[in-house]
């Protein structure tokens, strides 16, 4: 039976271009994934969108000059053209800035707040003493008070990941100007997580096939569970909708609370665009329905805690009790799927001191598999790792086109040279079955690792396969028998060239663009790794239209073996991949330097 898959990708911030870094945690494993999900035969629905509310916004767009709304449209569409260019095969990347973003977090609130979820609490909130404005707290830095690491942020120390208030950071300044900020008492809404902690908890205790630092992480952060502050001090977010608060044009909704939010609205936006309103059910209601969520590490805490909170107190499953809202019982996330950070050339990413490598700018000048590629096979996956050019161009020389792309190419070109068309098998030897069996044994090996989101294992195990066929076609050498032994040629052809169309199956995942081209090369059917379009659209309820991505990607094309199509004409095939001169190295370690 065909399952429910929502494959649920982090939001990226709409306050700059994304690096190869944020592409690395939340982009490239949630498309490798919801690619062999279809592949084999699963529904899945991909949503995500560009995060355009809190202090990450105005901050910058006090920057350029801009309003917030301006910001946001310039990045929306900066970001969705990325991340159309890398292949990633979202149903709807769209946006929170919608007018059904706003409907659906205003639903999820007054549910929240009726069932008894939501506190009104007294707070001291930072204001900057030299213009008098509120200070997000985001934007306080000082010691934290639970592991003395002195560069923690009013909300959450990035070194013992705890979440904080920002009073109660040791020498709290303004990352703006460096002044001490002062406090003054305000009213916000919090999310009584207390209340929630049982259920929370009695959920991540149902979670066993989590990455274990990640399930480690989240059990640790329910120890310690406060009211939350889901409502800030700023203009620029969704109003709270509520008598006498609604109206109040400098209470807005905290964006981390509307942010998670937008998996469910990105899923009823899709599904209204469908034409069958309710289509998104089938991923939110039904126990029996999966979902995967996508991100790096620093996002953790919000999918494994604030989320599932705000889903349980929506549901009306925490110690006040409730009941659902308009929307029905939602399910709670299968896995938080998390990587670690990437580093580049051994220091931390960071746009202002051009440590830093923008998707757009890597497309420039490498192709869009040679980045999925490296992320996937030398990306953060379990570890923090480090993004090198030497690296960079090792790989794709040495395993993109040294084996898989020399594989395709011999085994294509000397077929079209020699026979022009796809030789049928005569009697098959034991070198012949053993390769046959290794390449079709790894559709189930390689489909078992992508389902634990082992991405690197399953392109690693594929590269093997690779390894393989490639020691079968030296070793057999067709090339010697064209005279002697024609027959045992096409043979060895047959199997080789059947070979390789398993690997593309297995490939088409990590490198859609060149296993595409290989399947067209083959003359097989279908169409094995479609690709998202950027589409203008209107805005469903009437506000500005704006840039969407998405997709067509039903295919007949499944995870297994596709016989070879027998007499099918071959022409030579041009290759796949560009060898990269070594100089590649240096350039680019001179374009990082700034000179
Ligand atoms: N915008 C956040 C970041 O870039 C991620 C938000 S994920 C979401 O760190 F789901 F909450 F939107
Ligand atoms: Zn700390």
């Amino acid at each position: 039976m065909a399952r429910q898959i929502l494959t649920a990708v982090a939001w990226p911030y709409a306050n700059g271009p994304r690096h190869i870094g944020h592409v690395a945690g939340f982009g490239v494993p949630s498309d490798v994934f919801s690619r062999y999900h279809r592949l084999a035969g699963n529904n899945v629905l991909m949503v995500s969108g560009t995060d355009e509310h809190g202090t990450p916004i105005l901050v910058q767009a006090d920057q350029e000059g801009v309003t917030p709304r301006e910001l946001a449209d310039r990045y929306n569409r900066v970001i969705a053209e990325d991340l159309q260019q890398l292949g990633l095969t979202y149903d709807l990347f769209t946006r929170t800035t919608t007018r059904n973003h706003y409907a659906v977090v205003q639903e999820m609130f007054r549910t929240l707040h009726r069932n008894g979820y939501m506190i009104e609490r007294t707070t001291k909130g930072a204001i900057s003493p030299s213009t008098g404005r509120t200070l997000p707290d985001r934007y306080i830095e000082g010691t934290c008070p639970i592991c003395g690491y002195d560069g923690a942020r009013g909300d959450q120390c990035d070194n013992c990941g705890n979440q904080l208030d920002a009073d109660a950071l040791i020498n709290p300044k303004s990352r703006i100007n460096g002044e001490v900020p002062s406090f003054v008492e305000t009213e916000q809404f919090f999310l009584d997580l207390p209340a929630l902690a049982d259920a929370l908890g009695a959920w991540l205790q149902t979670r066993k096939d989590w990455r274990p630092n990640v399930l480690k992480f989240s059990l640790n952060l329910i120890d310690d569970l406060k009211p939350r502050a889901m409502s800030r001090d700023i203009d620029w977010g969704v109003p709270i909708p509520l008598p006498g608060w609604e109206d109040n044009p400098s209470k807005r909704l905290y964006v981390w609370f509307d942010a998670v939010i937008g998996y469910l609205s990105a899923s009823i936006e899709w599904a209204r665009r469908t034409g069958d309103a309710d289509a998104w059910r089938a991923w939110w209601c039904d126990p029996a329905a999966e979902s995967y969520y996508f991100m790096g590490k620093d996002n953790v805490t919000f999918h494994s805690q604030i989320w599932p909170a705000e889903l349980l107190g929506y549901d009306g499953k925490g110690a006040h009790g409730g009941s659902p809202g308009d929307f029905g019982e939602l399910q709670l996330p299968s896995e938080v799927v998390s990587s670690e950070f990437l580093t580049m050339e051994g220091r931390k990413f960071s746009s202002s001191r051009s440590v830093v490598i923008y998707v757009r700018d890597f497309l420039s000048r490498y192709s869009p598999d040679s980045l999925r590629y490296y992320l996937t096979a030398a990306g953060p996956e379990s570890n923090d790792t480090d993004f090198t050019w030497s690296e960079f161009v090792r790989r794709n020389n040495d395993e993109l086109v040294a084996a898989w792309g020399n594989l395709v190419n011999r085994s294509l070109s000397f077929t079209a040279k020699n026979l022009g068309s796809l030789p049928a098998a005569g009697e098959l030897t034991d070198i012949d079955h053993a390769l046959l069996d290794a390449t079709n044994g790894a559709f189930a090996t390689v489909g078992a690792d992508l389902e634990r989101s082992r991405m690197r294992a399953a392109l690693s195990e594929t590269m093997r396969v690779v390894a393989e066929a490639n020691k079968y076609l030296s070793e057999q050498a067709p090339w010697k028998l064209r005279e002697s032994e024609p027959e045992r040629m096409a043979t060895i052809l047959h199997v080789a060239l059947q070979a390789v169309s398993d690997c593309t199956t297995m490939l088409a995942p990590f490198l859609p663009h060149t296993s595409q081209q290989v399947h067209e090369l083959l003359g097989r059917d279908g169409v094995l790794a479609p690709q998202p379009e950027l589409r203008e659209v209107d805005d469903l309820d009437g506000g500005p239209g704006y840039p969407v991505l998405a997709g067509d990607y039903e295919s007949t094309v499944r995870w297994r073996r596709d016989p070879l199509k027998v007499g099918n004409p071959v022409a030579p095939p041009t290759p796949l991949f560009a060898k990269l001169d070594v100089s590649v190295v240096d350039e680019e370690l001179a374009r990082m330097s700034g000179e």
